[in-house]
C-alpha cells in the first residue's frame, strides 16, 4: 500500500531502542537520588518492615552497611531519621547529643561523609510520645512558637553531629528563618537547609508510620496543607526562600507532580521531590500482586519527577537504580531505562 502523504511522523524518533535512547529528553543520574534510611534505637538486629518490603529499621552497625552500598553505588545523598527508645512530650531524644538519630548522623559522617551528603530529617515527630511534629499547648494544638525553639536545637544538635544538609519537615510557620538564625549565630553558616516547603498532608505517610513507630492519633491537618491548595503551596515556597531556604521541596511525589512542576518553573533554588513510603508501598504491593510490573514501574514513576521538574529525588530505591544505573560502579555507564 502507498503510504499516506503525512507531514509528521512522530513514531520516526521512536522505531529502535538506540534513538529512543538518543531523543531521550530526561535521564535518571544515580546522583540526582537521596536514599532515606531509618535507625533504630536499641536493636541488636535490623528489622523488615512489612508495609514497605525492601526497607528496614537498621542497627548503627547495618545502617553504615547499607550507607557504603548506597555510596558505592553513586547515590547522592543520604537522608536519616531515627526511632528513639524514649520518647515524651517535648521529643527530649531529638537534641540529647546521645540521641540515636544524632549518633547515628556521627556514625555516617565518620563513615562516608567524604563520599556523600549526610542529612537528617529536622521535626520532632519521631521523638513525642504523642507523635506530633511539635510540642503541644495546653489545649493539646501544636504550639509553633515554642516549637520552633526546639527546631533551633534540634538543628544545633545535628550539626554539631555532622549533618551538612537540614530536612526542616515539620511545618511550623517561621521555621526556615528561626533554624537558619541558630545556625548562623553558633557558626553552621554553611549547612544547608533543605525546606519542605510544600508538604502536604497525606494519606499516603501510612507505611512510613510504621516505619518510625508513629504514636500519632489525629493526624496533621492544623501544620501540613490541604491536598486541595496548589497556589498555596506556591506561597509556602516562596516564604521559605525569602527566609533562607537553600533548597526547597515538594512531597508527596506522585500525587503532586503538577505542583512541582509549576514549582521548578518558578524558583530559583534546586528543587526536590520526594517519593514517599505509600507511593514506594503501592508499587511494590501491587507489583507483588502480579498486578504490574516491578522494574519499568520504577523507572516511569521516577522519570515522572524528573519530567515535572525534580532536581533530586528521595526514594527508598535509590540504592538499587543508582546500581541499575552504575553498574554497581558509582560511576556513569551508558544504560537506557529500556535496560
Ligand atoms: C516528618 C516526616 C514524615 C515523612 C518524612 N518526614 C512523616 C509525616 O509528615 O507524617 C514521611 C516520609 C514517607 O512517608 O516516606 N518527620
Amino acid at each position: 500500500m502507498a503510504a499516506v502523504d503525512l507531514e509528521q511522523r512522530p513514531r520516526r524518533l521512536r522505531t529502535t531502542p538506540a534513538i529512543r535512547r538518543l531523543v531521550s529528553e530526561h535521564r535518571l543520574h544515580a546522583a540526582d537520588l537521596v536514599l532515606p534510611m531509618f535507625v533504630k534505637e536499641g536493636i541488636e538486629t535490623p528489622i523488615d518492615l512489612t508495609t514497605m518490603p525492601g526497607v528496614r529499621q537498621h542497627t548503627l552497625d547495618s545502617l553504615v552497611a547499607a550507607a557504603k552500598e548506597a555510596v558505592a553505588a553513586g547515590v547522592g545523598g543520604l537522608m536519616l531519621f531515627g526511632i528513639p527508645s524514649l520518647r515524651d512530650a517535648e521529643g527530649s531524644q531529638a537534641d540529647a547529643p546521645d540521641g540515636i538519630l544524632n549518633r547515628a548522623i556521627s556514625a555516617l559522617a565518620e563513615a562516608v561523609g567524604d563520599e556523600t551528603v549526610i542529612m537528617a530529617d529536622l521535626c520532632l515527630d519521631e521523638f513525642t510520645d504523642h507523635g506530633h511534629c511539635g510540642v503541644l499547648d495546653d489545649a493539646g494544638v501544636v504550639d509553633n512558637d515554642a516549637t520552633l525553639e526546639r527546631y533551633a536545637s534540634m538543628a544545633l544538635a545535628q550539626a554539631r553531629a555532622g549533618a551538612s544538609v537540614l530536612g526542616l519537615s515539620g511545618m511550623m510557620d517561621g521555621q526556615v528563618a528561626h533554624v537558619r538564625a541558630a545556625l548562623d549565630a553558633y557558626g553552621f553558616i554553611d549547612v544547608v537547609i533543605l525546606a519542605y516547603a510544600a508538604k502536604f498532608s497525606s494519606a499516603f505517610y501510612g507505611p512510613f508510620r510504621e516505619a518510625v513507630e508513629s504514636q500519632l492519633k489525629g493526624d496533621r491537618r492544623t501544620y501540613q496543607q490541604d491536598a486541595a491548595n496548589g497556589r498555596e503551596a506556591g506561597r509556602e515556597v516562596r516564604l521559605d526562600i525569602e527566609q533562607g531556604a537553600d533548597i526547597v521541596m515538594v512531597k508527596p511525589g506522585m500525587p503532586y507532580l503538577d505542583v512541582l512542576a509549576d514549582i521548578s518553573a518558578h524558583v530559583d533554588v534546586p528543587v526536590w521531590s520526594y517519593q514517599i513510603s505509600g507511593e514506594y508501598a503501592m508499587i511494590e504491593l501491587a507489583a507483588a500482586a502480579g498486578a504490574i510490573e516491578r522494574w519499568p514501574a520504577i523507572i516511569e514513576s521516577l522519570l515522572g519527577f524528573k519530567r515535572a521538574g525534580a532536581d533530586v529525588i528521595l526514594t527508598y530505591w535509590a540504592t538499587e537504580v543508582a546500581q541499575s544505573l552504575t553498574g554497581g560502579t558509582g560511576t556513569r555507564v551508558p544504560r537506557t531505562s529500556e535496560d
